[in-house]
């Protein structure tokens, strides 16, 4: 089974080609992080009319490199939820005109479920259950998974997400878009216990980043945000790698935590934050001594892309959950994932 995945929620635009929801075929990305770096941020409305320019030469160069011709693909998987809703509306549209017109299956995907794919994808031995912790720009969660398309919720965020968090972070420091790259980059090196921020572990398995955000930007500016930031490039580098340090352990307490409460042995990260080398370091070490295993995807498939859409949307189809024309954008967050 061939199948197509589109991915355009929010900031990249992706197609790829992947064989049975394991083999892949083709993966193509195009990032639009050029284009809002001078905002500080994604603009919606930019980030959709660049992705109805990208859209066709992503997928054409999907389809080019898997050496596969649209009438050889069995389905296309499209993420439809959450995201942006002009993003999302993009790659729904694009994905039922080409299942109008070349007679395929249609299947929406949730972006999230994806991102929890992303290891699966890169490491066929997974087994069930499995912890899944999504740590993204948009999403903090921890779920129970039970199979590929089978996750419980069982905590997320209560206010930013980890990505968020290292975003506004690094405009607070001064240091640019996207936060999260620049941080691990800087804070490489450093001693994170320079200068240490409180960390905020909930009994439950959810996660709360602001107040850690909150004690950066007083710890930068003093009382007064509006001032202009001061520290030399040796201090801010100590905040960040403080910064980082205290996200890393409230992620790796409440993953372990979750492992230990749900019974499941091991533990897959998914997501742009779990490109973080710090992150990947404790948490494998951290799991490695409690006896539980460990999954990290490569960086390319943490970060958002189709491959996992794709991958993930072979397994929906298998299970008869496929959708038609009437298939819509839903920019909400998904609790159920
Ligand atoms: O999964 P993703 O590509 O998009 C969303 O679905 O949100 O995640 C993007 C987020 C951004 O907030 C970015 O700063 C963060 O992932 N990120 C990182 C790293 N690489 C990307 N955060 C920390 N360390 C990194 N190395
Ligand atoms: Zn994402």
């Amino acid at each position: 089974m061939i199948l197509l995945g589109l991915e355009s929620s929010c900031d990249e635009t992706a197609a790829a080609v992947v064989a049975d929801g394991r083999e892949i075929l083709s993966s193509v990305v195009q990032s639009q992080i050029d284009i809002h770096r001078v905002y500080g941020g994604v603009v919606p409305e930019i980030a959709c009319r660049a992705h109805i320019e990208t859209i066709l030469p992503v997928v054409e160069k999907a389809l080019a490199e898997a050496k596969v011709a649209l009438h050889g693909v069995d389905a296309i998987a499209v993420t439809n939820a959450p995201g942006l809703v002009g993003a999302l509306l993009v790659g729904v549209s694009f994905a039922k005109s080409l299942a109008l017109a070349a007679g395929k299956p249609i299947l929406g995907v949730d972006h999230v479920q994806g991102h929890i794919y992303a290891a699966r994808l890169a490491f066929p031995e997974i087994t069930y259950p499995c912890v899944a912790l999504v740590v993204s720009g948009g999403h903090t969660s921890l779920y129970l998974s039970r199979s590929e398309i089978d996750h419980e919720l069982l905590g997320s965020t209560t206010d930013d997400a980890a990505g968020e968090a290292f975003d506004k972070v690094a405009k607070i420091l001064d240091l640019g878009f996207p936060g999260g790259p620049i941080i691990d980059r800087i804070a490489r090196g450093r001693d994170p216990g320079k200068v240490v921020f409180k960390r905020t572990v909930p009994e439950t398995l959810d996660f709360s980043f602001s107040g850690i955000k909150t004690s950066v930007l007083y710890r930068v500016r003093g009382q007064d945000a509006k001032k202009a930031m001061t520290l030399s490039e040796d201090e801010r580098a100590d905040v960040a790698a403080g910064f980082q340090e205290s996200v890393v352990d409230v992620l790796v307490e409440q993953g372990l935590k979750a492992c230990a409460r749900t019974g499941a042995p091991r533990i897959a990260v998914g997501g742009g934050v779990a490109c973080n080398s710090r992150l990947r370091e404790k948490m494998k070490a951290r799991a490695s001594a409690a006896g539980v295993e460990c999954w990290f995807p490569p960086p390319r498939f943490c970060t958002d892309n189709a491959a996992m859409i794709a991958g993930l949307g072979y397994h929906l189809l298998r299970a008869g959950r496929v959708s038609d024309l009437s298939l819509d954008a839903v920019p909400t967050k998904s609790h159920r994932a």
